[in-house]
């Protein structure tokens, strides 16, 4: 079965205290409940995970990578400053999708940049919760090899 570790970073376990505006009015555990249910549909065992802490998310990456899992990480604000995240995610042989609630391209300028995306296979940005399930679901029709079209980069799960 294809493995997926899910990795949450600062502040989101904290989605009901923040910006409804920008992170809609589900918890972290609600969407949590909600990939679940995608990731048993497309036969994906998850791992889920959330830390404020860089450090922890660093060896969250590494053991996904010892897992030969496939990563789906939100870093947070880490996201626009953590070169160390970004090299951890670099080490990850398997598709790595970064994954934001709001759309950070349509937000603060500091927001805009995103120091893991060159580490990453690819992002989903701006549709809230969804953006999880859309994760799971790219790296479930990799593995499985039904990528619709082939004329996209080579990632294989
Ligand atoms: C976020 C966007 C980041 O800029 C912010 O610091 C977060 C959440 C998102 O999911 O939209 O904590 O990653």
């Amino acid at each position: 079965m294809k493995r997926v570790h899910v990795l949450n970073g600062p502040n989101l376990g904290r989605l009901e205290w923040r910006d409804s505006a920008q992170y809609g009015d589900l918890t972290l555990a609600e969407i949590e409940s909600l990939v679940r249910a995608r990731a048993e549909t497309v036969g994906i065992e998850l791992t889920w995970f959330q830390s404020d802490h860089e450090g922890a998310l660093i060896e969250a990456i590494h053991a996904a990578i010892d897992a030969g899992a496939s990563i789906v990480i939100n870093p947070g604000a880490l996201t626009h400053y953590s070169y160390a995240l970004a090299d951890a995610l670099a080490m990850a042989e398997s598709t790595v999708v970064e994954v934001h609630l709001s759309n950070i391209h349509a937000r603060e300028d500091w927001r805009r940049t995103s120091v893991v995306a060159p580490a990453v296979t690819g992002s989903v940005a701006g549709f809230g919760p969804i953006g999880y399930v859309l994760a799971i679901e790219a790296i479930a029709q990799i593995a499985a090899g039904s990528a619709p079209g082939d004329q996209g980069p080579d990632h294989s799960a």
